[in-house]
C-alpha cells in the first residue's frame, strides 16, 4: 500500500445484484472515472481519491463497522437488520445512513401458500416464518404481540413452505415475480425498503472527509436532476403569476427583458417534477410562445 493510500475514500457497493447497475451509474454520474477488470473486487478511482469495493450486499454494513470502508450503498433492509442485531448484541452500529436513494425499491413482505387462510396478524400465531431477516421479522411480531417461530435460513427461503420446513415465509417483494412463481401471496408489508448511502459515524482525516463532502452534494445534485427540466419561455409580463403557478416543482423563476417589448418577457425555470403536454398547452392558452423544455444534466445547489 502507498503512502497516500489512507487518504482514500473507500465504498463498498453490491457485486451482482439488484442494486449493483444502480450503484455504479450513480458513481459515474457522482464523476468517478474507473476500469474495472472481470471479477475485480477493488476499483481504483482515476480521477477522485475513491475506490469502490465489490462485495455481497450482507457485508457492506460490517465493512462500514469495521472501518473497512468508509461509505456504503445498501437496501435499507440489510442496514436495519444489521442495525437490530448489533443492538440486540449491545454493540453500537458504526454505521449511520445519510441519505436514502431513488433506487432498488423494495419490501420485506409476510408471504402464505396459496390455500392458507391470512386474516390478519393473528393468523401467524404458532406458524414457523422461514426468513433471512429473522430481526425486523421479531420487531414486526412483537409489535403486533403474535408469538410465531421464526425460521432463519441463509437463502432460498421461498420454497422452504413446500419443502416442510415453514408455514410461511418473510421475504423481499420487488416484482412479485418470484413469489408468482413459487405459488406464495403476499399478505402484509413488514418493511418499506430502498437503496440508501451509509458511512462511518468515527472522524476520518480532513481530506477524507472533503471528499465524502463533495460527494454528498454531487449525489445530492444527481438526484435532483432525475425528473428535472429547464424550461424557457416568452409571455406577456402580466401572465407571470398564472405561469408560475402551472410550472410544477419550480422554484423563483428567472424573469428576463426582451429587446424592444415592453409587454413581454423571456422566463426561465427549473422544474423538478414531469412537464406534462397539458402544462404546454395551459401555458400557450394564457399567452406563452417560444415554449422550451430542455433536460436538466447536472446541478449544484
Ligand atoms: C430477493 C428475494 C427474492 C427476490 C424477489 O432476493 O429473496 O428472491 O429478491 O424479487 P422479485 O419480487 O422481483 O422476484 P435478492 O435478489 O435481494 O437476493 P439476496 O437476498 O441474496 O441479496
Ligand atoms: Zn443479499
Amino acid at each position: 500500500m502507498s503512502a497516500a493510500a489512507p487518504m482514500r475514500l473507500r465504498i463498498a457497493i453490491q457485486k451482482s445484484g439488484r442494486l449493483t447497475d444502480s450503484s455504479l451509474d450513480l458513481l459515474a454520474r457522482c464523476g468517478l472515472k474507473y476500469t474495472r477488470g472481470k471479477d475485480q473486487l477493488m476499483c481504483y478511482g482515476e480521477n477522485m481519491p475513491l475506490d469502490v469495493l465489490f462485495v455481497r450486499d450482507d457485508d457492506i454494513p460490517d465493512l462500514v463497522q469495521e472501518d473497512v470502508c468508509d461509505l456504503g450503498l445498501v437496501g435499507l433492509n440489510v442496514v436495519e437488520e444489521k442495525r437490530l442485531r448489533f443492538e440486540a448484541r449491545g454493540i453500537a452500529p458504526l454505521f449511520e445512513r445519510v441519505r436514502p436513494l431513488d433506487f432498488g425499491r423494495c419490501r420485506l413482505s409476510i408471504a402464505v401458500p396459496d390455500g392458507f387462510e391470512y386474516r390478519g396478524p393473528g393468523s401467524l400465531a404458532g406458524k414457523r416464518i422461514a426468513t433471512t431477516y429473522p430481526s425486523i421479522l421479531a420487531r414486526h411480531l412483537a409489535e403486533h404481540g403474535v408469538a410465531a417461530t421464526i425460521v432463519e435460513l441463509s437463502g432460498a427461503v421461498e420454497i422452504a413452505p413446500r419443502l416442510g420446513r415453514a408455514d410461511l415465509i418473510c421475504d423481499l417483494v420487488s416484482t412479485g415475480s418470484t413469489l408468482a412463481a413459487n405459488h406464495l401471496r403476499e399478505v402484509a408489508t413488514v418493511l418499506e425498503s430502498q437503496a440508501v448511502l451509509i458511512r462511518t459515524p468515527v472522524p476520518i482525516a480532513p481530506a477524507k472527509r472533503d471528499w465524502t463532502e463533495r460527494l454528498l452534494l454531487r449525489i445530492d445534485g444527481v438526484e435532483q436532476v432525475k425528473g428535472s427540466k429547464y424550461i424557457m419561455l416568452h409571455a406577456p409580463r402580466a401572465a407571470l403569476p398564472a405561469i408560475a403557478k402551472l410550472l410544477p416543482g419550480s422554484e423563483a423563476p428567472t424573469v428576463l427583458p426582451l429587446d424592444g417589448r415592453d409587454d413581454r418577457v423571456a422566463v426561465h425555470a427549473v422544474c423538478r417534477e414531469t412537464v406534462f403536454w397539458e402544462t404546454l398547452e395551459q401555458l400557450k392558452a394564457i399567452g406563452a410562445s417560444s415554449v422550451l423544455v430542455l433536460p436538466v444534466e447536472k446541478m449544484l445547489a
